[in-house]
């Protein structure tokens, strides 16, 4: 592990980043094992995001300048040095903007402006700068599904202003007679993802309007074209202000069934039979006329077209769209595009970790969750791994603690984009939030005193450990926006930096092992090795190949390495799970291994010289 760092720090390896030609195909990728040896070999240049660390930062929670207990942007500025110790090469922020914070930024009242809690322009751009300084790219949190009910757009819709009238979904009532009166019905029984009705009757406009998620977060109509100009006007602004791309939220739920197309009514959603569920409960119904329309593609195909064209006209590096969509598989998919993903958002968000996968899963749902991606992924885009994020359980707490490293290893030896979720480089765990504390609208919404564990997001969202100090370093203040997590005293950035063997020191090592040409354009193998442990394989022609080892089972394992196609022993140890009894440096030269429940371990091998 050290060497690799040194080399690393010592600036011999290169940044493949640049300028440098978009969409470079897997597929020839794949066939570089036909290439002649490192001198004379010239490989792809890869553009700067095919193959960076991708870092998200929960601003709320990552870290508090003003003492107010609630992160902000002169804290990500302060701290911005983590990301360049961390080997992370693009950050994305959860909302910045205006906003109500009824679902803590997700609902945006100027998507023009900050949020004043998290400080104001210039601080975002004094952020942009110095970031930029760095070598670091950022991207901003765009939500083009809903407004805040306190936007300037919902309020000038709901006074029916005619610039705005048709600026969301509206929607005249279904009167039910019920012989001795009439009651006021929605016109569907479309189901918010947060609880209740879809759809919130308006006494000022006199009619319902629709939000998929909380009342408080209207659905844009994207029907209208003038609400398409504006989400395009809004990322030029952000764009003009040098902001590196987007990451596009939410985006199954952008068009819902028109009534137009069914006879002039909204269709009701057929139902789901669970009888668990009530009528105002999600899993009541089957989203058909809510969710996955093919008519959202489109739309997020001109958002693709208008980020290149606004390269081409201002040039400077790619601008990048990478799109937030739990969908089935083919779905997810068609983000893409096209073959060489040139057509759609440069990536959609790869959530097969946190959806396929939990502590449940053995050696062969780890493989085929991956190579499902690996399969259905166009042959020319790039892949990406996401193992946590401000919607679900930590990486360390839906896993075992046990498994972190393996995971991290996992997320940064694997072909594409790795995304880290703040935290995962030093193994958080989810924090405990009582019922009392619990600020979560979803969990809120949809859960009680009892219930609302199976709900909540904010465990996920308890601020980062930055040290022991009090409140974890992350603000001066005793109180906090979410409490501290317990842990803080055992998992902080600060122990784990001064510690020989952390999380945090195997994150930083396989960072830098990324770095390697393997690593960027090497071909990829992964199998099985026993129903517990799996392998992945990197090779390239001339270069070292790397292979992770990992038992993510909670038995010891006893495996073959000679079962692993093209891996030549002595393999030498370049890093490992950090209670590994395997040491850093250390050869391996006998086949047969014993791995510890969750341990990993990242071998490398040089490559036989040629005569
Ligand atoms: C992901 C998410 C949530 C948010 C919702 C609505 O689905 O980013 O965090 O509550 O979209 O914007
Ligand atoms: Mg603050
Ligand atoms: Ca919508």
């Amino acid at each position: 592990m050290k060497l690799t760092r040194e080399v690393c720090i010592g600036g011999t390896v290169v940044l493949v980043c640049g300028i440098v030609a978009a969409g470079i195909a897997w597929a020839l990728l794949r066939s570089l094992d036909d290439l002649p040896p490192p001198s004379r070999q010239t490989l792809p240049v890869l553009d700067w995001w095919e193959h960076c660390v991708l870092y998200q930062v929960y601003t709320r929670s990552f870290k508090d300048s003003d003492g107010d207990g609630i992160g902000d942007l002169k804290g990500i500025i302060d701290e911005l040095d983590h990301f360049v110790d961390s080997g992370v090469e693009a950050i994305w922020l959860s909302p910045i903007f205006e906003s109500p914070m009824v679902d803590f930024g997700y609902d945006i009242s100027n998507y023009y402006d900050i949020h004043h809690e998290y400080g104001n322009m210039k601080d975002f751009e004094d952020l942009l700068r110095k970031a930029h300084v760095l070598g670091l790219k950022v991207l901003l949190d765009i939500v083009p599904n809903h407004a805040s009910i306190e936007s300037e757009y919902f309020q000038n819709s709901e006074a029916d202003e005619p610039e705005y009238r048709d600026y969301f979904v509206w929607a005249e009532p279904v009167w039910t007679d019920m012989g001795n009166e009439t009651i006021r019905q929605p016109p569907s029984n479309w189901v918010s993802l947060f609880g209740g009705s879809a759809w919130e009757w308006s006494e000022v406009r006199q009619k319902y309007y629709l939000h998929q998620f909380a009342v408080e977060q209207a659905d844009f109509n994207f029907r209208n074209p003038a609400v398409m100009d504006e989400i395009i006007n809004i990322m030029k602004y952000w764009l003009d202000k040098g902001v590196d791309g987007f990451r596009l939220d939410a985006l199954p739920y952008l068009v819902e069934a028109y009534p137009e197309d069914f006879n002039g009514s909204y269709p009701d959603e057929p139902l789901s039979g669970i009888s668990k569920f009530s009528s105002n409960q999600l899993g009541y119904t089957i989203p058909i006329h809510t969710k996955d329309l093919l008519e959202l593609y489109d739309i997020v195909y001109e958002w693709r077209k208008f980020v290149d064209d606004y390269k081409i006209k201002n040039g400077g590096d790619t601008r990048v769209l990478f799109s937030e969509a739990y969908a089935n598989i083919s779905m997810t998919m068609l983000y893409y595009g096209d073959e060489d993903g040139s057509l759609g958002t440069h990536f959609p968000f790869n959530f097969g970790f946190i959806t396929d996968l939990s502590d449940k899963s053995d050696a062969r749902d780890f493989v085929y969750t991956i190579l499902k991606w690996l399969t259905y992924k166009p042959s020319g885009s790039v892949a990406n791994w996401v193992f946590g994020n401000h919607d679900n359980k930590r990486m360390a707490s839906r896993f075992r603690d046990d498994m972190v490293d393996g995971l991290n290893a996992l997320n940064l030896m694997l072909p594409g984009v790795a995304v880290t979720y703040q935290g995962e480089e030093i193994g958080m765990r989810d924090g405990y939030v009582s019922w009392q504390d619990t600020v979560d609208v979803e969990a809120r919404n949809r859960g009680n005193n009892d219930t609302y564990l199976q709900y909540t997001r904010d465990p996920a969202r308890t601020p980062f450990h930055w040290n022991d100090d009090m409140s974890a370093g992350f603000s001066t203040n005793e109180n906090t926006w979410l409490p501290i997590a317990d842990d803080y005293t055992e998992i902080n950035l600060a122990q784990q930096r001064e510690s020989d063997t952390s999380h945090y020191k195997v994150y930083q090592t396989l960072t830098c092992l990324r770095k390697e040409p393997t690593l960027s354009h090497g071909l990829y193998d992964i199998n099985t090795l026993s129903r517990e442990t799996f392998y992945l394989i990197r090779r390239l022609k001339g270069h070292d190949s790397y292979t992770l080892v990992f038992n993510v089972g909670e038995e010891e394992d006893e495996v073959d390495l000679s079962r692993i196609p093209q891996l030549e022993l002595p393999a030498r140890v370049v890093t490992a799970s950090v209670f590994s009894e395997v040491m850093e440096g250390k050869s391996i030269n006998q086949s047969n291994l014993t791995l510890r429940p969750g341990e990993a371990l990242v071998l490398k091998t040089s490559p036989v010289t040629d005569c």
